[in-house]
């Protein structure tokens, strides 16, 4: 066996602008769907060509803000919109099963923001649906898709940091109790878990592929969500995640991976489009150091992926696999069924 190379992987993820195009349509345009029509429409060749809203005046304002063509006054006329090539879900978790089963079962492929549904239960019908109609569906947890990610699991398959021992992120941000309403509400399955937590347990499973023996602890609000959570698990070669998120206080989001050779330190937030990655030595020496070529518009690069994977005639992405989404959705409900968090409605239909 050769050494292991004493440097980073090399990214394979390709330029975003060289993704063939994609008419897409933008289901509920809040907050994050302004977030995604700015990284396509700057960082890659396709277009936002339609919105549905709710409400026909916030489609409005929302294309007229990205000069997008058409504004539907519903999901139902989005999701049949002829030109219309791919649905983008933005609306809030409770929603994203029955909005992706909508956009699947007017024949169109669907982008689902993260977390990809409230439950595995909800994924699997959600893909199974996709898999019966052959349609692609994909999880728009964007990180999965930037370069740093692939360095990251590029590093770790080629043994250069030997036997991962731990893997450990945290995701704070400070919403709550004066943050967006629909992290409080338990009918829009809010709490951290979801919203945050879910980019530690991706990222871990992103470099671990798998997280088992789930311990939760966890700390809910009133309304029965959770506001902090701290999450153990082991992955299938034994590396041990360590992982937490909070909406009642901020972290700077740090990532480490920890091998009996040398560790990898994401700096700044982990999950976004410029967070460099450092190769550190036992000693504390760094080796290597992999520098993102883009910091902004870090969507284009989930964007790409899927336009790619549309014209490939796949139904799921290389980055964002469904067995991914499927394992980092059970290891949530090993999570919420330890710490006792339930969305109305589920008990009901489960
Ligand atoms: N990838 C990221 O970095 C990132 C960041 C933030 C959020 N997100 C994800 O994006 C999704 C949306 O988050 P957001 O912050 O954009 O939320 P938001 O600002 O509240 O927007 C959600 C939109 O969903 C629609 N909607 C449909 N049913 C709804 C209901 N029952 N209650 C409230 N709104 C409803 C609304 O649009 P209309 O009524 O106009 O149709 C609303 O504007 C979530 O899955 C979240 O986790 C991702």
């Amino acid at each position: 066996m050769p050494p292991a190379p004493l440097t980073l992987a090399a990214h394979t993820v390709p330029d975003p602008m060289e993704a063939p195009p994609v008419r897409w349509g933008v289901l509920a345009p809040g907050g994050i769907a302004n977030v995604f029509a700015d990284a396509v429409h700057e960082g890659t060749r396709s277009r936002v060509v339609a919105v549905g809203s709710r409400s026909l005046e916030r489609a409005q304002e929302f294309a007229g803000r990205h000069g997008v063509e058409r504004a539907h006054g519903s999901y139902a006329e989005l999701v049949d919109d002829p030109d219309v090539d791919a649905v983008y879900v933005a609306s809030p978790h409770s929603e994203h099963h029955e909005h992706a089963l909508l956009a699947l079962r007017a024949g169109k492929p669907v982008l689902v923001e993260k977390a990809f549904t409230r439950s595995l239960r909800e994924a699997d019908e959600v893909l199974e649906t996709a898999s019966a109609a052959g349609l692609l569906a994909a999880e728009a947890m964007w990180s999965r898709y930037l370069p740093h990610y692939d360095v990251i699991r590029r590093t770790v398959e080629a043994g250069t940091l030997g036997d991962v021992v731990v893997v450990d992120a945290d995701h704070g941000q400070l919403l709550w109790p004066d943050g967006p309403a629909r992290l409080s509400q338990p009918e829009l399955a809010g709490g951290a878990l979801l919203d945050l937590g879910v980019y530690p347990v991706s990222f871990a499973d992103h470099v671990l592929g798998g997280l088992d023996g789930v311990t939760a602890h966890a700390t809910l609000t009133e309304l029965g969500v959770d506001a902090t959570t701290t999450i153990e698990a082991r992955g299938p070669s034994g590396g041990i995640a360590q992982l937490w998120c909070s909406m009642a206080g901020a972290t700077a989001c740090p990532a480490r991976v920890v091998g009996t050779a040398a560790r990898l330190e994401v700096e700044g937030r982990f999950y976004n489009a410029g967070s460099r990655v450092r190769l550190v030595a036992p000693d504390n020496t760094v080796l290597d150091e992999f520098v993102p070529q883009f910091s902004t518009h870090g969507f284009r690069y989930e964007a790409a992926e899927v336009a790619r994977a549309l014209a490939a005639g796949r139904l799921e992405t290389w980055s964002m696999p469904w067995a991914a989404t499927r394992r980092v959705m059970a290891a949530m409900d090993e999570v919420r069924r330890q710490v006792g968090v339930v969305y109305p409605g589920e008990a009901a239909r489960a």
